[in-house]
Order: C-alpha cells, then structure tokens, then sequence
C-alpha cells in the first residue's frame, strides 16, 4: 500500500528544492500522489533554505495525468485543484520537469508551474477528450492563453501529443534541456530565474491570446462545421469546445467554474464511462492468461507473402512500414506486378497527403521484393498466406512451404472463414500454424485477429500478437469457429437484417439506424462498397437471394456503379427502386405482407442478436474476455467507442432488458435463433459482461 511519503520525496541541491513523484507505472495523480505533491510543495515553501522548486518524476514518464480507476468513485482528498493551487501560489518559483509524456491531469499541474523545462523526446497534451472527458484541472483555460484559441480548440478535441520541439515553438515549455540531464538542467534553469529574478509567471494571468479572440464568433462556429462529421455522435468534442469558448469569454474563475460543470457532466455520463472501459479493454486485450509474457518469440526479421492481391499487398505494407522486409510471392507475373503497382500507389497516395516523403516511398518498396517461388521464402521467420479463399489452394500451398521454410518458423493463414485446423493438417509441424486476420483495407484497419488452432503453440501465438503490436495493430485472441469473433457476429446482424427486409423494411431503412446508431455505414451500403459478388458465381446463381437477384442484372456494389443503391460519379448513393421492386418480389415470395417495422425494433434486432451471439462466443471460450470481443467491433467494423463495443452496450441497456426482448420478438428474429445461455444465466443473476471473472 503506498503513502504519500513513499510516492514523494523532497531534496535540496544548494538553494534548489526538488519535490520528486516516484508512482509507477506512469506516476497517475492517484489520492496518495496528490497528497504527497501537496505535502511536499508546501514542505519546500516553508524551508528558508528553499529560494525555488524543481518538480520531476522518476521512472518512465512525468505525471500521466488524473488516476482514471478513480473516476465514478466518490472524491477523495486532496482534490486536484488543490494541489495546482498551493503550486501557482507558491511564493518560490517552481519549474516543472518534464520527461516522457505529461498528459491530461499531469500536464495541467505542469501548467500550474511557473515555468516548464523538457527534454526533446518529451510529449504532453490534454488527451481528455479520448476518454469522453476535458481537461477538468484548468488545462481549458490555461492553454488557450499560451497557445490561442485556434491551437487549443486542436489540441483538446483531437488529444494528439505535441512532442517538445512543437511544445516549445507554442510557447508551452520554456526550454529544451539536453537528454538524460533532465534534472540538473532544471536545477540551472531554476538558479538563472533567481539570478535574474523572474517574476513568479502565472498561466491564468495572461490574457492577450485570449483577449484577441473575444467576441469572435465565427472562429468557433467554422471550427465546428468543419469538424462535424469528425466530431458525429460524441459529445465530449463539444464540451471541449464550449471551454474553450469559455476561456476565451469569460474572466479565468468563472471560464473555471463552466470547465467544472461541464467535465462533472461528462464524467458521469454513458459515453466517457464507454471510452474508459474502451482505454482498459484496449490494454487488457493483449494478455491471454495461459500465455505469459516471458513466452519465447520468434525474432521477425524477414516476412513471406503469398498472394499479392488485396489482402497481401496491404499486410505487406504494414511490415515495410516498420523496416521489416516481406518478399512477395505471385504465381503470375503480371499479378505480381499489379501487386506491386497498387502497393506503390497507395504510397505515392500517403505521400501526396504529405504523411511520409517520397524518399519513405522508395525506401518502403525497397524492402519489398517479388517473386515467383516459393523457395524464396526459405529463410522467412514467418510466412502470412493470402491466397484464394479455398480450402484446396491453401493446403497446397501449406504443405509445400512446410517443405520450404526453415525449423522454427511461424506460418500464418489470413482467412477469413476456413477452419485453421484443417489447413493445419496440410503441413508436419501443426504448432508452427496460427491465424492471422487481418481487416481491409489491411494497410488502414487497425484490428488483427489471431487465431488459434488446437495444435497452435504458445510460442506462435505469443509471435503473432507480438508481430502485431509491432506493426501497430491492436490483436485479439479469437478460437475457431466460422468468422471467428467479428466475422460470426456481423453474420448474425446480417441474418436479422435480410429478415426484416423481407418483413418490409427497406435497406436503406436499416442502413440509417445502424448509422444513427454511430456505426460508419449500415450492413447493405458496406456490401455495396465490398462487392455484392463475394462468393458469387454467374455460373452457380439460383436468384434464391436479394443478393443473387440484384447480382444476375450486374448490380454488384459500388465498383458497378449500382447494388442495393444506385450511386452517382461521385458515388454518392440514394435508395434503387429496382432494389425495391426485388425486394418486394423477394417478400411476395416469401409470403410476407409489408409491415410499418420501427427505427426501435430494427435496432433492437440488430444489436441484441449481435450480443447474444457475443455470449455464445464468450461461453464457447472463442474469446477470452467480453471486453475483446468489444474491441474486435470498435477497430474492426467502426463500433463507436463511445457506445463501448456490443458487449458494453448489452450492459448499458441491462442484459435481463435484452434477454426479455429477443423473448418477445420470438420466432421473428429466425427459426434457428437461441438465446445464449450464458446470456440468460447472466441476466436472471443481475450481472453484466464486466462483472465475469
Ligand atoms: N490512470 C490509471 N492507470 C493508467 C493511467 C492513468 N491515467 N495511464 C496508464 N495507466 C496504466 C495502464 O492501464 C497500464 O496498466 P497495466 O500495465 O495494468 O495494463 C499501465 O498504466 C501502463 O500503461 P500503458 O501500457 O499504456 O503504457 P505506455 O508506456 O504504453 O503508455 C501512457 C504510457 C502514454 C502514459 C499511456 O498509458 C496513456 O496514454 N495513459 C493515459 C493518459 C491520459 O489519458 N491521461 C489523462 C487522464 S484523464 C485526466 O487527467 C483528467 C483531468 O483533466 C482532470
Ligand atoms: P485476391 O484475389 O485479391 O488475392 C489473392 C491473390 O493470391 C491473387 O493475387 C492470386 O494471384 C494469388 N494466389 C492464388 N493462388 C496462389 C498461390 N498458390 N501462390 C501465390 N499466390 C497465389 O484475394 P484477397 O481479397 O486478397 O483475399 C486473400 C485472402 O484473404 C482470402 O483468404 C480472403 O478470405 C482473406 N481475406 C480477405 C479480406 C477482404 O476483404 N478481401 C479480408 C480478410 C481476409
């Protein structure tokens, strides 16, 4: 159990006191941080041998901001706001010390300080707004009077770090001190400001930034029409801008006092407790309990790919992206070369949009090579397979590089649906093989599922989600089963959709609640941007389908110029009266007369079949934790995070409310539909996701 005297200490060097936090990992502003902040500062104001205060951390980083496991819990003394107080007012100049990232809560104290020292791999920033919040401790008001309006509206709605080089150009540090001498060059910084007597520099106090913007409506009004679509359906990005346009409006307490009220609002709102449990599900999906972190991994430094086409050219990128060099194998030339063309042009494409250089460019393609062997890959340390979606080509494929690669290496399959331990067959070393599910466009979509077959090694799976932080993904453990975690659950929307097309709802009508829900597009103008003709054949079609039918007259999505909808040169899309006319025919078929369904009852539909089928893969033991299978959705599919993943929301709205609705909807939501009873069982307790061990 900590104290504030074991997280704080305080030393003399000459005239110079330095109050130090050691609270690892990330030296949080938990009750016993802040106590021995306050206890410490106020020791260093009394010595009179103390004439200024040099304020840094040890470990890793400067303070990392408020301790969020305390947020919902009732407040514990000293507040936050207390601590800032007895720094600003201190009557000895204190100089924050900065290294590692001093963020949220943290950087707010930093701000208290009268002046702010960094080292160049320093960050900070007010990343608030990604946990649904603000900057509660003042850093509303203090930023916008060192940095202006326009860069503060950026800063606290975007919640991006600023490393220090940019800090220093904005005015928020005061110097760059040479790395690895933090401490001893605020020491000299803190004797200069007394040698040259520097006033005691309070942030609050300036008011030229400010003042400038005054009255500026429009200012606030085209940030905000800019952003609109950035900003569709969170409601911390305007609370953030309402402080803004406080601090700019109002005298500093009252800006202060508006900057309380609203962050009281939002921290006991749905959406930030979502984005919490976002923050803890996104660092808490990367531990598999029977997989311990001291599991050996294979060293990754050489890649194979086989297949170079949609999937393989983008997983490609993201390892030549990190210096890892992947050789390409086609079995055609003019694929490889297709292959390759599409690769650099979606370089040239994030270099014309200023992210990387051409320089970047080339070096990337450098370290892709082609070919057209597959004894290239002999010396690979993992080789992905992204070849056709058939059982045949990829056990082929398989059992010759079982021949080829060397002892030890990791082979990886990307499909999407077919059972890894049957490709596994395909090859003698069963426990080298694991799944890797990467998401399209697969150089972009943040998601990996690995995938684990029941030959699978520790050692393989270890060397996959490793692979995967590496290259910048998030990775989720998902079982085998069909789809895995995301795919079987898109599956089960789909199956209520389709079903209430065929009761009357057209698919645009399902597509606007799903993106009023928050999701980026509906199931029906996803297909659309997919291809309708996934898995489609001209040669095999029964017109059994809506699918089947609008693919027989070449209406096959987007890249067709028609699907569900018709699309414009822009393609921008509106509801197809030949879709609807299909659809009808298609519910005559069926028997069914056209009935008035409710944005309710699609919703409900949707989204509790989606999070009985979330239970079931959680009873299964496919996923490990509910809080995955939450991050499979927000990453893979464009859940919004502020609604906290399928799971989360089962929990928001009461898994016995969800349990009692499938119940009523009864036979409407499929013949074959169950309801987990694991969901039940749940449900009948009073429990949630979050409450299972
Ligand atoms: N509170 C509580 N725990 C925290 C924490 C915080 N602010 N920040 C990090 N942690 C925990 C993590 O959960 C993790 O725990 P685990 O080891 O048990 O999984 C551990 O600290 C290490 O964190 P990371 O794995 O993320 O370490 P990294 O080195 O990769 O990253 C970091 C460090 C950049 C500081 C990152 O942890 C981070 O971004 N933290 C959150 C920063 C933040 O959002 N601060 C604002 C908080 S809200 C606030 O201050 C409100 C105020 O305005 C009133
Ligand atoms: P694609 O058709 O674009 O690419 C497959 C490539 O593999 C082609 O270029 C083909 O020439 C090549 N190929 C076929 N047999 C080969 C062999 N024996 N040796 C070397 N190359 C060979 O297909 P896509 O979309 O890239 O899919 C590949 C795999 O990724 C499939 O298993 C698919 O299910 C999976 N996947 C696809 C996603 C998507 O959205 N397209 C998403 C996630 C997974």
């Amino acid at each position: 159990m900590s104290t504030p005297e074991a997280v704080s200490s305080l030393t003399l060097d000459g005239e110079i006191a330095i109050v130090s936090i050691n609270h690892p990992p990330v030296n949080a502003l938990s009750t016993h941080v802040r106590a021995g902040i306050l206890m410490r500062i106020n020791e260093a104001v009394a010595n009179d041998a103390a004439k200024a205060i040099v304020f840094i951390c040890e470990g890793r980083t400067f303070l990392a901001g408020a301790d969020i496991t305390e947020f919902g819990k009732p407040p514990r003394e000293p507040a936050l706001r207390t601590v800032q107080d007895a720094i600003e007012n201190s009557t000895k100049p204190v100089v924050a010390a900065i290294h590692g990232t001093s963020l949220g809560g943290g950087f707010e104290v930093a701000l208290c300080c009268h002046y702010r020292v960094a080292v160049p791999s320093a960050k900070c920033g007010l990343p608030e707004v990604k946990l649904g919040l603000l900057p509660g401790a003042g850093g509303t008001q203090r930023l916008p009077r060192i940095v202006g309006p326009e860069k503060a509206l950026e800063m606290v709605t975007s919640g991006q770090h600023v490393g220090a080089k940019a800090a220093h150009a904005m005015g928020l540090f005061d110097e760059i001190v040479p790395e690895g001498q933090l401490r001893e060059s605020a020491i000299a910084f803190a004797r200069r400001v007394l040698a040259e007597n520097r006033p005691l520099r309070k942030v609050r106090d300036l008011d030229e930034k400010v003042q400038a913007a005054r009255g500026n409506t429009a200012l606030f009004a085209d940030f905000r029409a800019k952003n609109a679509r950035k900003f569709r359906g969170f409601e911390a990005p305007e609370a953030n801008i309402k402080c803004i346009e406080a601090a700019v409006n109002m005298p500093f307490d009252d800006g202060l006092k508006r900057e309380r009220e609203l962050f009281m609002q939002l921290v006991s709102g749905v959406q930030s407790a979502a984005q919490r449990y976002v923050f803890f599900a996104e660092r808490q999906v990367w531990k598999i309990p029977d997989v311990p972190e001291s599991t050996p991994v294979v060293d990754v430094k050489k890649v194979g790919m086989v297949g170079a086409g949609t999937m393989g050219g983008g997983i490609a990128m993201n390892f030549a992206n990190v210096g890892i060099p992947v050789t390409l194998v086609e079995t055609r030339q003019e694929a490889l070369d297709r292959g390759f063309q599409v690769i650099r042009r979606n370089y040239e494409n994030t270099a014309k949009r200023g992210r990387i250089t051409m320089d970047d460019v080339e070096k990337r393609m450098a370290l892709l090579t082609p070919s057209l062997s597959l004894d290239d890959l002999a010396d690979c340390d993992l080789v992905i397979e992204a070849v056709f979606e058939n059982m045949d080509v990829k056990k082929t494929v398989f059992a010759k590089l079982d021949a080829i690669v060397k002892p030890g290496a990791i082979l990886a399959s990307n499909t999407s649906a077919l059972n890894i331990n049957e490709i596994a067959t395909a090859v003698s070393k069963h426990d080298g093989i694991v799944g890797m599910h990467f998401f399209s466009p697969a150089n972009v979509m943040r998601l990996l599922e690995v995938v684990r077959g029941d030959a699978t090694s520790k050692s393989a799976i270890a060397t996959a989600m490793a692979v995967g932080k590496k290259i910048g993904k998030i990775a989720a453990l998902s079982g085998v089963c069909p789809g895995f975690i995301g795919n079987r659950i898109l599956y089960a929307r789909r199956l209520q959709a389709d079903a209430m097309m065929l009761e009357g709802a057209m698919p645009w009508d399902i597509d606007d609640v799903i993106y009023e829900f928050g999701l980026p597009m509906g199931p029906y103008a996803m297909s659309d941007l997919a291809g309708l003709d996934i898995g489609w054949s001209k040669e095999t079609t029964r017109h059994a389908t809506v699918r089947e039918a609008l693919c027989e007259i070449d209406r096959r999505g987007q890249k067709t110029g028609a699907g569900y909808y018709d699309y414009d040169e822009k393609r921008n899309k509106k509801p197809s009266p030949v879709t609807e006319g299909i659809v009808r025919e298609f519910m005559e078929k069926a028997g069914n007369t056209a009935r008035e369904i409710s944005k309710e009852e699609i919703l409900e539909r949707i989204v509790f079949a989606m999070i009985n089928e979330g239970a079931k893969i959680l009873d299964e033991g496919i996923a490990i934790r509910a809080s995955d299978i939450d991050i499979v959705w927000i990453n893979g599919y464009g859940w919004p995070v502020y609604r906290g993943g399928p799971m989360f929301y089962g929990d928001t709205v009461g898994l016995d409310t969800v349990v009692g609705k499938l119940k009523a909807y009864g036979s409407k939501m499929g013949a074959d539909f169950t309801i987990s009873p694991l969901l039940e069982k749940l449900a009948a307790e009073g429990k949630r996701f979050q409450d299972m061990k």
